[in-house]
């Protein structure tokens, strides 16, 4: 029997020694030392043995244990370091290496002139409004002032979508919508997206970006109209900037100008950016028409305002200087890199 526990102990360590495995060294904990092992066995067998015999076997038979025990236990301390070596040295970081590059983004020309504008026009006690770029035909021209065959349509080429609605031809129905829902005093602008049937070329695309605005109060005039105008245009293109208004015509504003400002590039001289006439067209003006604040039911007896609408497609393009238009949508890094 001695020797039974000694071949045993034998072969073992022998395996315990072979493994590299931690769940095989479960295993033979179990083959070995388990319930039905084969030590547990040979120590449950000395029943049969003489009664002298068996303590100095019983004795024997604990030691081989213990040893494969113990060896157990050893073993599985160095696989586990093992493993931690091996896990280590895999997931090393070789911290000489140069690092991954973050480009970073920046914002487009067109946001950074609408910041620009928002924050101006906050600062002046504007408050920002929105509204949507599907529209009714109700509040893009009927409420306007341009009613059905008014030869005006025509000055805006329009997508239709399907019965009543289209794409916004201009930022104005959210004049409309404003004074809807809102009593005056007011002042407002929105900005967004508009959208008109047109060829995309150097200086014209179907989609493009108004600022409107809009205030309506008692006793408001044309001179607060310029005073407003004159603050943008020298907030965007500098302090020097001369303003210009010339009479124009719109539907829902009377009377009404478009504006320019003196240009930046030849200062006023006359160069190739401002056609040779030293101004440059920036925005249609006026004040509201009594039958647009009437049709929205504000009372033109007792209240009047003024509007305004620019491009800032255009203002972008000449603030600066990007020749076509096509730059601005094109997402060419090399162009939305250098702002
Ligand atoms: N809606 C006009 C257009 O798109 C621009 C405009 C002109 C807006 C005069 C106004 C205004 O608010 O008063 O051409």
């Amino acid at each position: 029997m001695e020797k039974k526990l000694e071949e045993l102990q034998q072969e073992a360590l022998e395996k315990i020694g072979n493994t590299n495995e931690v769940d095989e060294l479960e295993k033979l904990q179990v083959e070995f030392l388990g319930k039905n092992g084969k030590v547990t066995g040979v120590l449950r067998s000395m029943g049969n043995l003489p009664p002298e015999k068996r303590p100095v076997i019983g004795k024997f038979a604990n030691k081989v244990k213990n040893k494969i025990e113990k060896e157990l236990q050893t073993r599985l301390q160095e696989l586990k370091v093992q493993q931690e070596k091996a896990r280590l040295a895999q997931e090393a970081i070789d911290i000489t290496l140069p690092g991954k590059k973050i480009s970073r983004g920046r914002l487009h020309p067109m946001q950074l002139i609408i910041n620009q504008l928002e924050d101006l026009f906050l600062r002046m006690g504007f408050a920002i409004e929105t509204g949507p770029d599907v529209e009714t035909d109700y509040y893009n021209f009927e409420a306007l002032n341009i009613p059905q065959n008014h030869p005006a349509r025509d000055m805006q080429d329009t997508f239709y979508v399907e019965g009543d609605l289209l794409l916004r031809t201009h930022t104005s129905p959210v004049q409309i919508r404003t004074m809807e829902k809102q009593a005056p005093p007011i002042r407002i602008i929105t900005v967004g997206k508009c959208y008109r049937v047109d060829e995309l070329d150097a200086t014209h695309s179907p989609v493009f970006h108004q600022l409107e605005g809009l205030v309506i109060d008692h006793g408001i005039s044309f001179s607060h109209l310029k005073g407003v105008l004159i603050a943008v245009t020298r907030e965007i293109f500098g302090e020097e900037r001369d303003v210009r208004f010339r009479p124009s015509y719109f539907p829902f504003t009377e009377p009404s100008a478009e504006v320019d400002v003196s240009c930046f590039k030849c200062q006023g001289e006359g160069c190739s950016l401002c056609s040779r006439t030293g101004w440059l067209e920036i925005l249609g003006a006026g004040m509201v028409n009594p039958r647009v604040l009437e049709m929205s039911g504000i009372d033109a007896e007792k209240y009047t305002g003024f509007a305004f609408g620019m491009g800032l497609d255009r203002m972008a393009m000449y603030k600066y200087q990007i020749e076509d238009i096509r730059h601005l949508w094109d997402n060419d890094l090399r162009f939305l890199k250098q702002f």
